[in-house]
């Protein structure tokens, strides 16, 4: 590049440059402010070019649970590219993708025995429908091709997983592309779908599934949930009567039942996953997010024997036909199983347990707020339901509210006027009171007009 370039590069600022070439996810780029140039990171802290300091209000898209920078992740990677950086998962295999199996293995809920590795959320619910999808076929259930989602659900971007997430601005343009699927309730019990309470109700928003499995079981593949937290959907905590309803009447008519982890595990919902909460087994789990504490994209789907048993054949043609470049990546493995490693180091489900209190207490401070419709939370994650504008995630209060907080050097996105703090873990008590301490005011001043 020659000099003068490079010296004028050097003199525009990071997002001038940024507005020149890049394309950011989500973002109308017309309207959007300028992004905020982080330079690095360290715990729950970003640092910006001017040196700044921003508390990551979101563990960086629901990622990060260590902290950034962690020195022990940051070790495992660097000796892992040291020795293999990649190498193609098919007739190939390595170390870190085979331990980091054990591991999982080892510690999912009983009877996931089989590990597919993809590199995002996305692509892990994708594999796990074409997972489920050919299982049937390969059984020679060539009826068994229709899938159940639940109101609400949100499983990622890619065509299949669009398909069974709830129909929303996600999703609204690609409509014409996307495969049926049955939608039946979802918990939603602060705007119960059959307006009853939860302290007498029986979980009746189970009928609708039931239902539909009654009648429908011989052309029903798989029914996929994201247990005990739907996520971009709205923030939605579940009882956990309906998770094991769920496992239930999928044993009762032989569906499979998968279960989107991609947010929940890893104990963002105070348990290692969210399916300990019901004490069940999916046939298909899904992990992604905090897999690799925020390093790396690796994704996870994994599958019982039975399942796999399906794929086993003298028919080449029977094989999963699913895979990605990045299949495995052993960096992504190595730092994986290094994050595994300081979930016993740093007893880190004590911690969000402990952080769960906190939130909670918080959080009932927040309650009588002119604003706020509904707080909830599980684990370290607290949701604040607000009562203004029109909801939805184009409600304009979300932009509004993150350019508040970011005024106050506090990193959050809110998803319209569902507002949610959901921190690394290893964020201190008194970090977590600042950003309760910001949280509150804000709204209060919301509530003033
Ligand atoms: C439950 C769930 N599934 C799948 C995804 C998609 O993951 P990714 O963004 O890595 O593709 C997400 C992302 O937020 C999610 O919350």
């Amino acid at each position: 590049m020659p000099s003068e370039l490079l010296s004028m590069k050097r003199k525009l600022q990071l997002s001038d440059r940024d507005r020149n070439f890049l394309w950011h996810p989500y973002t109308q780029m017309k309207t959007a402010p300028d992004p905020i140039p982080v330079e690095r990171g360290e715990g729950v802290w970003l640092y910006t070019k001017e040196g700044r300091r921003l508390l990551d209000g979101t563990s960086s898209w629901w990622v990060n649970i260590h902290g950034h920078a962690h020195p022990k992740l940051n070790k495992a990677l660097a000796a892992q590219a040291r020795k293999l950086e990649h190498v193609m998962f098919a007739g190939v295999t390595h170390e870190p993708a085979v331990e980091l199996a054990e591991r999982l293995t080892s510690i999912l809920p009983p009877g996931l025995n089989r590990i597919f590795y993809s590199d995002n959320g996305s692509t892990a619910v994708e594999a796990a429908l074409k997972m489920a999808f050919q299982y049937w076929q390969n059984r020679g259930k060539r009826k068994r091709r229709e899938f159940v989602a639940l109101k609400h659900a949100y499983h990622g971007d890619t065509v299949g997983a669009m398909s069974v997430s709830e129909s929303s601005v996600f999703t609204q343009a690609f409509r014409p592309l996307l495969f049926d699927v049955h939608r039946v309730y979802s918990p939603y019990c602060f705007q119960c779908p059959l307006g009853l309470e939860r302290s007498s109700c029986g979980i009746d928003c189970l009928q609708g599934l039931r239902r539909l499995l009654e009648t429908q079981h011989d052309s029903i593949a798989a029914v996929i949930v994201e247990p005990m937290l739907q996520g971009a959907g709205g923030m939605i905590v579940w009882p956990k009567e309906f998770l094991s309803g769920v496992r239930e009447l999928c044993d009762r008519y032989d569906v499979l039942m998968i279960a989107d982890e991609v947010l929940t595990g890893f104990g963002r919902t105070g348990r290692m996953f969210a399916c300990e909460h019901a004490g069940i087994s999916p046939d298909i789990l899904c992990l992604s997010k905090a897999l690799t504490a925020g390093y790396m994209p690796l994704a996870v789907t994994a599958a019982t024997e039975q399942v796999y048993a399906a794929f086993l054949s003298d028919d080449r043609s029977k094989a999963l036909f699913h895979g990605h470049s990045y299949t495995a990546n052993p960096l992504g493995c190595a730092v994986a199983l290094a994050s595994l490693k300081l979930f016993e180091e740093e007893q880190t489900l004590k911690r969000v347990q402990r952080m769960e209190a906190q939130f909670q207490t918080r959080l009932n401070r927040l309650r009588d707020l002119p604003c706020v419709a509904d707080v909830r939370g599980i684990g370290g994650v607290a949701v604040i339901e607000l009562a203004t504008g029109k909801g939805g995630y184009l409600d304009n209060i979300g932009p509004a509210l993150a350019g508040e907080f970011l005024k106050r050097d506090l990193l959050l996105r809110p998803m319209g006027n569902i507002l949610y703090f959901m921190p690394p873990y290893v964020i201190t008590d008194s970090e977590v009171d600042w950003a309760f301490d910001q949280i509150s005011e804000v709204l209060g001043n919301l509530g003033n007009g």
